[in-house]
């Protein structure tokens, strides 16, 4: 999304290119046009005390906000209306209606904020990227970062350097783990997906649809966009055969859940085009699936990506021409146009009668009805319009970034090296890593905006260990210039830390993997300080995973640890994970594949279950041996987890699945969310060490059709600072939406027969339980009209 946005049209030659080759356009640089990196409006408050707009209903807080919107929008003329389409929407000074910019952003921190140089509203908190703040598995952390990001938010937007909606959050399952953007998403699996995307809306939006909305929410991408530019195929043009079973078991469900149960108040439309349809102009997708079927709230809005409606027409070819793409994208439902190809031709659609101006108009009072939501048109003493600067610092000081990072560090191998012996005194820290500031912060934050950037390396210098630094060698560097250094430095030490891994140079927006090897030559370097006899632990660093299989394998590589990118005080969350001071409890929310995983099969292949070339993707359906499985995490203590005895429900229970769903559901949107047993595990500490505790519960059956997957998640939780001989109780509730399972059709079906409970991967705490009755269907998956293309 980072997308310059086009003024000018193609010329035919580049649309030619565009069919054989498939060019990102988006990250190129055009003709005529300013890169935005900040919101590049002043964004101020329409006025409402003496201003045309004053005595209208528009004005009126004690009206609903979609007819004060009504009442707005009445009052444009066509080119008026035009110009409210796109992102950035010029001011109506006859009118006293300010200039308002749609696009924000806040994946994990504020971004497009124009911060000042310094003092107040200079920075915002930088915290973990999603992959890594999900390994957490804490429900509670991840709508407090919500909620953080949204105080910050409307502080900065009530001093005019930050807008009302953000484009966050990114809840695309990281199908493929070549993926240059499964950094931004939560993880692989769908069920994940949907917890985070729960927890975050809410966090940002104050809340379930609360009256007074904090700030605007983005669901994106929808649908079926989890490829940048592999082998060449662009993301403005691909289109994925994806079956109506995988869009439906896979591809969609977060989208539900952020839609129909945490009220999402906008979705973006993604590039990508789904069987032949772009999203932008797909009528199954915005209309269909998100209005007729999941329940939309009124008034919630789509977005475009950033310039998906030109793409309609290049490079999909969808439509012929860019006022063709407009109407179609109009008609199909995408409201606001993230670009200008809306706001510039619409004008075309609409004097050839392709569109009529109340069609244009509907996302526009959609838009605006979210800001009457917002306290936009109400003055000074609306909710939220108190925050400020010192709710930015007190936000900031809770250090809940620090806590993130600390909480979801994963401990994929220890031999028993960490924690550190408190008889250590010096560190090697080498790497590309080691004082990486800029990598702290991933992507969708600029690290000149963070309050401070703690790198390993400075948090090391600030402790009482001695420090021995080395470069080492690049993300991709294949010199061994710096290599005697680095063994030097480790031979006076200790204790070897290699910080290494990948970056944004590797993995990206716009930017895929071809390979899930690590790259350059740091596995050389590597390999060399492990023959040094030294204790050597790895921190592996980056969004993606990368094949440490070696390091699996090699008994001189002691521990090897996760890190993500980790915010602005990664590197004293990694440092303190080292020393014991904290005891990790992080888990993988993705697969970590052998290297040959990425080049048996076309990462373009959507296919969930095996077949072919194509070995299963992720856990679920996955045939293969993985380095380290998805849900993979040690600790530094020892857990025993046990059955709950005397809990209500014992192993072996059965339920009829009839009346199972003929009971009340008050408080669940439908019956199938409605738990019918909890299942229970007593945990107790039998280690040494203080400790949390992470789980994740997975389900598996053969009840119903073949295939059947390996298993699949249906719970997750965190137990915190479980002392030594001390113990605690996890409880998981089971729902029927938990154990449903997808026909080919799409149909969520739950079938009768014998299900297994199992905690992690090593299946801890087994209970099983029947359903009994008729294979049951409980959410219908819509037909999809062959939608044809006008072009
Ligand atoms: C950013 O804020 C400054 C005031 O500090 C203002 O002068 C400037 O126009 C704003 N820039 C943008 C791009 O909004
Ligand atoms: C529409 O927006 C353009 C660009 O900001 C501006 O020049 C033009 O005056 C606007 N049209 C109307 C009718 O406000
Ligand atoms: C992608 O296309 C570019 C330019 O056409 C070419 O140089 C490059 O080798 C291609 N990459 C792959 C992975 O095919
Ligand atoms: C999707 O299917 C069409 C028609 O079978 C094929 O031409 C196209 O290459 C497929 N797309 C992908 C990404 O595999
Ligand atoms: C765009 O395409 C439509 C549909 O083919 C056509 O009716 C219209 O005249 C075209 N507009 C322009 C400006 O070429
Ligand atoms: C570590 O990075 C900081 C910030 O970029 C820099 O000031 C410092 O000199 C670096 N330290 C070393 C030892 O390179
Ligand atoms: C992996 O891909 C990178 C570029 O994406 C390339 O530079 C490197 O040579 C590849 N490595 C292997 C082992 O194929
Ligand atoms: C699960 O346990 C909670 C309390 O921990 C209880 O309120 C709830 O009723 C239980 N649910 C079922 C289905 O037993
Ligand atoms: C669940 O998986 C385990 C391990 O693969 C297997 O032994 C067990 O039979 C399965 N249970 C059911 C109900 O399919
Ligand atoms: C989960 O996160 C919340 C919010 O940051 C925190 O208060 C709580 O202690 C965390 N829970 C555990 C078990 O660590
Ligand atoms: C629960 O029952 C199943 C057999 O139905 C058995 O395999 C499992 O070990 C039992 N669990 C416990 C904790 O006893
Ligand atoms: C299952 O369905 C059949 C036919 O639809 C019906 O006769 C039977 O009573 C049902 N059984 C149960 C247990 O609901």
């Amino acid at each position: 999304m980072k997308s310059v946005l086009s003024l000018l049209a193609f010329a035919p030659t580049a649309l030619a290119q565009a069919q054989t080759s498939y060019v990102d356009y988006s990250t190129e640089p055009q003709p005529n046009l300013t890169p935005q990196t900040v919101a590049t409006i002043d964004l101020s408050f329409p006025d409402c005390s003496n201003g045309p707009l004053s005595k209208t209903l528009v004005c009126d807080s004690s009206a609903r906000p979609h007819d004060r919107a009504v009442a707005l929008v009445a009052l444009f003329n066509i080119e008026e209306v035009f110009n409210s389409t796109g992102n950035n929407i010029p001011a109506i000074p006859r009118l006293g209606l300010p200039p308002y910019q749609v696009w924000s952003e806040a994946l994990h921190g504020l971004d497009r904020a124009n911060f000042t140089h310094s003092d107040e509203y200079s920075w915002a908190t930088s915290f973990p990227s999603p992959i890594l703040s999900m390994a957490a598995l804490n429900r509670t952390l991840i709508n407090q970062i919500g909620d953080i990001i949204s105080t910050q938010g409307r502080a900065l937007n009530n001093v005019g350097r930050y807008g009302l909606d953000v484009y966050a959050p990114n809840i695309n399952t990281f199908r493929h783990p070549v993926w240059g953007r499964g950094q931004e998403t939560p993880g692989e699996d769908v069920f994940l997906a949907s917890a985070y995307a729960y927890e975050y809306i809410t966090g940002i939006q104050g809340g379930v649809d609360p009256e007074h909305l904090k700030l605007v929410a983005t669901a994106k991408h929808y649908a079926g966009y989890d490829i940048e530019n592999w082998d060449n195929h662009s993301r403005l043009g691909n289109d994925m055969n994806i079956t109506q079973q995988d869009l439906a078991e896979y591809y969609t469900p977060q989208f539900v859940t952020a839609v129909r149960d945490a009220r999402v108040h906008s979705v973006m439309s993604s590039y990508n085009a789904i069987n032949g349809v772009p999203s932008s102009a797909n009528s199954f997708l915005l209309q269909t699936l998100l209005r007729d079927s999941w329940n939309f709230v009124e008034d919630g809005y789509v977005s475009s990506d950033c310039d998906a409606v030109y793409n309609v027409f290049n490079p999909h070819e969808y439509a012929g021409n860019v006022s063709s793409a407009a109407a179609d994208s109009i008609r199909a439902g995408t409201d606001i146009d993230c670009g200008t190809s809306y706001q510039y031709y619409l004008n075309e659609s609409f004097a050839q009668g392709e569109i009529s101006r109340s069609e244009i108009e509907r996302g526009v009072i959609r838009l605006y009805s979210n800001l009457a939501s917002l306290g936009y048109f109400d003055g000074k003493d609306s909710k939220y319009r108190n925050l400020d600067w010192s709710d930015v610092v007190k936000t900031d000081a809770l250090n809940i970034s620090y806590e993130a990072a600390v909480e979801s560090i994963v401990l994929l191998k220890n031999d028993g090296t960490l924690p550190l012996s408190k008889d250590t005194s010096s560190v090697a820290l080498i790497g590309p890593w080691a004082n990486f500031t800029q990598g702290l912060v991933g992507n969708y934050f600029d690290a000149a905006n963070a309050p401070y950037l703690t790198t390993p390396l400075a948090a090391l210098q600030q402790s009482s260990l001695d420090v021995n630094y080395a470069f080492g060698t690049n993300i991709s560097s294949h010199t061994t210039d710096d290599f005697e250094a680095a063994i030097a430095a480790a031979k006076k030490s200790d204790v070897i830390v290699f910080a290494g891994g990948i970056d944004n140079t590797v993995e990206a927006e716009g930017l895929d993997r071809m390979n899930i090897t690590w790259p350059g030559n740091q596995l050389d370097l590597i390999k060399q300080l492990s023959q040094l006899g030294k204790p050597l632990i790895v921190l592996q660093m980056g969004g993606g995973q990368v094949d440490s299989s070696s390091l699996e394998a090699n008994k001189n590589v002691n521990a090897l640890v996760w890190g993500g990118y980790p915010g602005q005080s990664g590197g004293l969350a990694l440092l303190d994970i080292i020393t014991g001071k904290r005891a990790p409890a992080g888990r993988l929310t993705v697969t970590q594949y052998p290297a040959k995983y990425a080049t048996q099969f076309p990462a373009t292949d959507m296919n969930l279950r095996p077949s072919g070339d194509n070995p299963g993707q992720t856990y679920k359906w996955y045939t293969g041996k993985p380095v380290y499985e998805f849900g993979h995490g040690l600790f530094y203590t020892k857990f025993k987890v046990s059955l709950a005895r005397s809990r209500a429900t014992s192993n072996g229970t059965s339920f009829d699945i009839v009346k199972l769903l003929s009971r009340s559901h008050a408080g669940y949107n439908v019956a199938e969310q409605l738990p019918f047993m909890n299942y229970t595990v007593d945990v107790t500490n039998a280690g040494g060490l203080l400790s949390d505790y992470t789980a994740m519960a997975f389900v598996n059956t053969t009840a119903g059709p073949s295939p059947y997957p390996n298993k699949w998640l249906v719970g997750f939780d965190r137990l915190g600072s479980i002392k030594p001989h001390g113990s605690q109780t996890m409880s998981i509730p089971i729902s029927l939406d938990n154990v449903a399972r997808t026909d080919e059709f799409g149909n969520r079906i739950v079938y009768p027969g014998r299900y297994e409970l199992a905690l992690n991967n090593e299946r801890s705490a087994v209970m099983s339980f029947t359903l009994t009755g008729n294979a049951t269907t409980i959410a219908a998956w819509p037909k999809e009209e062959q939608q044809i293309s006008p072009a």
